[in-house]
């Protein structure tokens, strides 16, 4: 199997500037080459994932990790998942504070008989890993912030099939910013992140609408039963465009398929192939 991988940035309300695309697409570059050469040299699609999402973390571009929204009370709480297709096992953490990569939490809790961990909860299972702390605040998000500019949501993803042909998906999101403290987006659900033996999908947008169409794992389990990946798609959105609802995804199929769609005005995507590299307009 040729191994691909696909990254994206999130979903957003309006086209990126001039400026801050050409930002954009040297991130998005590094990243995929960082993240792609170790699955070419025969690293697992799980591996290549949280790879990227680590990365995408720690730039203070995306709203994940450094950089991410705060919420109504000042504070910034971190959630991402994790899901491995060909164990069909997922885990994740909800609104953690002070992790560096919320990602690497999510990765340590696949080990663990309890998966999903939240809060202070979370933040302890961290500390007993030896997980990094670093703080996310970055002055662009603290003039948001103090200017009560919120935007619908921000997320960043990575969804991979490796050489063994096995499927993996990784999310990981500050946030809306401005919501009431503790909400819980869709980032660290089956909703927002899954992937199975058929398909991997990461969802980006108004995280209570993709909880509402279910679209990640919907996405997959479509696949899983026989769609093609793109009428998997098709399905989910048909009903989600009759809301009115505002999500993206990426996603890449057991035969190396790919899809990077969105309802919403632009969607940050970049995908890694044996062909070479391709980037959002
Ligand atoms: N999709 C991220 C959020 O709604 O917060």
């Amino acid at each position: 199997m040729k191994p691909v991988l696909l990254i994206h940035g999130g979903a957003g309300a309006r086209k990126l500037t001039r400026e801050k695309r050409a930002d954009v697409l040297r991130s998005l570059e590094f990243i995929l080459r960082d993240a792609y050469s170790a699955l070419a040299r025969g690293e697992s699609a799980l591996s290549a994932v949280k790879r990227a999402v680590v990365l995408l973390e720690d730039d203070p571009l995306y709203n994940a990790g450094k950089g991410s929204k705060i919420q109504s009370d000042g504070k910034i709480r971190l959630s991402a998942s994790i899901m491995d297709g060909k164990r069909r096992r997922f885990a994740g953490c909800v609104n953690v504070e002070g992790v560096k990569n919320p990602i690497r939490l999510a990765h340590a809790l696949l080990g663990k008989s309890d998966r999903v961990l939240s809060g202070e909860g979370a933040k302890r299972m961290a500390r007993e890993l030896g997980l990094p702390f670093a703080s996310a605040l970055t002055p662009h998000q603290l003039a948001q912030f103090r200017a009560k500019k919120s935007g619908k949501s921000g997320t960043v993803g990575a969804v991979a099939i490796d050489r063994d042909g096995r499927l993996a998906a990784a999310t990981s999101t500050g946030g809306r910013g401005l919501e009431y403290p503790f909400r819980v987006s869709d980032s660290p659900t089956a909703a927002g992140n899954f992937a199975n033996g058929a398909c991997a999908v990461s969802a980006t947008g108004v995280g209570e609408q993709i909880v509402e169409f279910a679209a990640a794992s919907a996405i997959c389990t479509l696949v899983e039963a026989g769609f093609t990946l793109e009428k998997a798609l098709s399905k989910v959105f048909q009903g989600a465009r009759k809301a009115d609802a505002q999500f993206g995804v990426i996603g890449v199929d057991r035969r190396g398929g790919m899809i990077h769609s969105t309802l919403t005005p632009s969607l940050i995507w970049a995908s890694a192939t044996h062909n070479g590299l391709n980037f959002f307009r």
